[in-house]
């Protein structure tokens, strides 16, 4: 038996009680007479004591060459310490070892496993089951388990049923582009790795399954941001007979539960918030509603003077930055510098600070008088002792540039708390969008989404003026979750593929086994997927999902550990039929 206890058992109740321990050397402390080992595993550690006058001399040599990471076992007497450390839950007692075995060497780890570890992100990475033994690492593993673990049960409670579905599939259209798998049996053939299991999951209400959900991996062929990884987990979930309010309400439980049963955070209704209403009042369709700062649109009391950036711009709009009238000309100018980054792109910045006399002093004073400001202030909520930035242009473009300014502002005032929640619910999406490099229409979130009632007419004359019935779960400002209430219809269905541009015979070697299976009596349907990894890391109070990830890609999608991806060599190729052209 390598153990009877685990390093994070022993109390004072124990001493004298002979144990077993196994584990890891985290550290050892050798005064010559007497040694000091710290035994580390998964549940803590444990104080191990080899003294001249008690251990084997044969013991105490072993001891005395221990290094870091090296693995031993144990067996000794639980001994009260003289000198207790209250910081560590088993700091009142030590093993006083009799026996001790070397069950492995280490090398010298590249790094120190501890807290605060002096290790870069590159070389934890490529050493990732060394950084696992580190504690912060393993405890967000361990609470990726537990938020698993609540949402697979409060899902079965409800009657939803798990079901896998394949790995190995053809396209699904989920925006991103595929990761694909050259078939050795089908010359000249590729599977797709899903995107999700948008597809099958329809199937599977077509196969009367009612309530799905699958813990499954999704791969897509993106660019990488700390909220993205080529592959990555979703929640998956499936109704028949519902409809779009079934599905919001049976979510909003599961996320309930969830922050109820994880964070001990109760939540009332969750607030809802339309797309149109959204990107007017955040400028984004995933906003952060912990704090304020939403957006006043200026156009009617700044276009009537001579100043032509903003007469000249579709949308003038500001934001009142809380309590930022403090901030130095400098600290402005910074604020002014990092909008106009190329990542952001704005021209330039205008600004009001709001006196705590009343008064108004801004950038464009030339311009505009302290009755005009004024308004500013009434049309942004600024309050005495704030700073108004204001940004004009084209109406998308200056949305998204003041919601990025929104937002690193709102981190540098210290209004994105992380252990507080605040869920959103995003309705009426457009169901189309507009592609430019394409220039043409796409589905916004996949061509299976249902338009609002009445509004497939609106298709031909008016598309960008669709509403879909689709939605997300946005938390503390990240999309954690989309869905929408699927076609049912075969009819309907083959018009979206025609509206969406693919031909007859597109649509039919692509979902041509979906829609054959609408023609025999699909039920109405929709569904949500929610992004696990996103979720976990939001729960955690954090926002970078490797984090999360025990064996995460890099930027470049790269897994350094293993050195994936990898060339293979000119056997394999021949045999998938695959022929270089580098
Ligand atoms: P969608 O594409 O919105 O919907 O994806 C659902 C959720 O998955 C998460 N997510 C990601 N997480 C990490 N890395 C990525 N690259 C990544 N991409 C997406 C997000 C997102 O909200 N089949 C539809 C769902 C449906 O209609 O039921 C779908 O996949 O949190």
């Amino acid at each position: 038996m390598y153990r009877t206890h685990n390093n994070g058992e022993l109390r004072s109740e124990h001493i004298n009680e002979t144990v077993t321990l196994s584990g890891w050397v985290q550290k050892t402390r050798n005064k010559g007479f007497m040694i000091w080992v710290d035994l580390r595993d998964r549940y803590g550690i444990t104080q191990l004591i080899f003294d001249e006058e008690r251990t084997t001399q044969e013991v105490m040599k072993i001891a005395s060459e221990l290094g870091r990471e090296f693995v031993i076992q144990v067996t000794g007497k639980v001994i009260e310490r003289e000198s207790k450390n209250p910081n560590m839950p088993t700091g009142d007692i030590e093993i006083l070892v009799s026996e001790l075995i070397l069950l492995n060497e280490s090398l010298t780890p590249p790094f120190t496993i501890e807290d605060e570890t002096d290790g870069g992100e590159d070389v934890r990475m490529k050493y990732r089951y060394l950084d696992i033994r580190r504690n912060p690492v393993r405890e967000n593993l361990v609470f990726r388990h537990t938020v698993t673990m609540a949402v697979r049960n409060y899902l079965s409670g409800k009657n939803f049923v798990e079901v896998e579905t394949p790995y190995l599939i053809k396209s699904t259209p989920e925006g991103a582009r595929d990761f694909v798998v050259p078939s050795r049996m089908n010359e000249g053939q590729f599977y797709a790795l899903p995107q999700s299991p948008q597809t099958f999951k329809q199937l599977l209400m077509v196969g009367g399954m009612d309530r799905y959900f699958q813990i499954v991996k999704c791969f897509r062929d993106e660019d990488l941001r700390a909220d993205r990884q080529p592959e990555f987990t979703q929640i998956d979930c499936e109704m028949a007979f519902v409809e779009q309010e079934d599905i919001l309400q049976t979510f909003e439980g599961l996320t309930r539960h969830l922050l109820k049963e994880i964070k001990g955070v109760e939540i009332g209704e969750f607030p809802r918030m339309t797309y149109d209403d959204a990107m007017r009042t955040y400028g984004n369709d995933k906003p952060d509603i912990r704090f304020g700062m939403k957006f006043g649109e200026l156009n009617e009391v700044a276009q009537h003077r001579n100043f032509n950036v903003f007469n000249a711009a579709e949308l003038v709009v500001g934001i009142a930055v809380p309590g930022a009238n403090s901030f130095t000309r400098k600290e402005i100018d910074k604020l002014i510098d990092w909008v106009k980054r190329p990542q952001i792109g704005a021209l330039g910045m205008v600004y009001c600070r709001c006196n705590e006399d009343g008064t108004y002093k801004s950038s464009v004073d030339k311009f505009y008088d302290q009755e005009d400001l004024a308004r500013w202030a009434e049309a942004t909520g600024a309050q005495p002792g704030d700073l108004i930035c204001v940004l004009s242009g084209d109406t998308n473009k200056v949305r998204a540039q003041l919601s990025a300014l929104r937002m690193e502002l709102a981190e540098r005032l210290g209004l994105r708390k992380p252990d507080e929640f605040a869920p959103l619910w995003v309705v009426d999406f457009p169901l189309l969008e507009w592609d430019e490099e394409t220039e043409r229409f796409h589905a916004m979130h996949h061509p299976f989404t249902s338009p609002k009632p009445g509004q497939m007419e609106l298709l031909r004359t008016q598309p960008g003026d669709v509403k879909a019935n689709a939605y997300d779960l946005v938390l503390n400002g990240n999309e954690i979750g989309g869905g929408s209430i699927r076609i049912h219809d075969k009819e309907i269905q083959s018009k979206m593929f025609d509206y969406l541009g693919f031909s007859e015979e597109e649509a039919k070697a692509q979902f041509g086994f979906l829609m054959d299976a609408f023609q025999y009596g699909a039920p109405p349907h929709g569904g949500i997927a929610f992004g696990l990894d996103r979720l976990v890391a939001i729960l955690g109070g954090q926002e970078t999902i490797r984090d999360f990830i025990a064996f995460p890609k890099n930027n470049a999608g790269r897994d350094v550990m293993i050195d994936a991806p990898a060339p293979i060599d000119e056997a394999q190729l021949q045999e998938l039929n695959l022929q270089l052209n580098l």
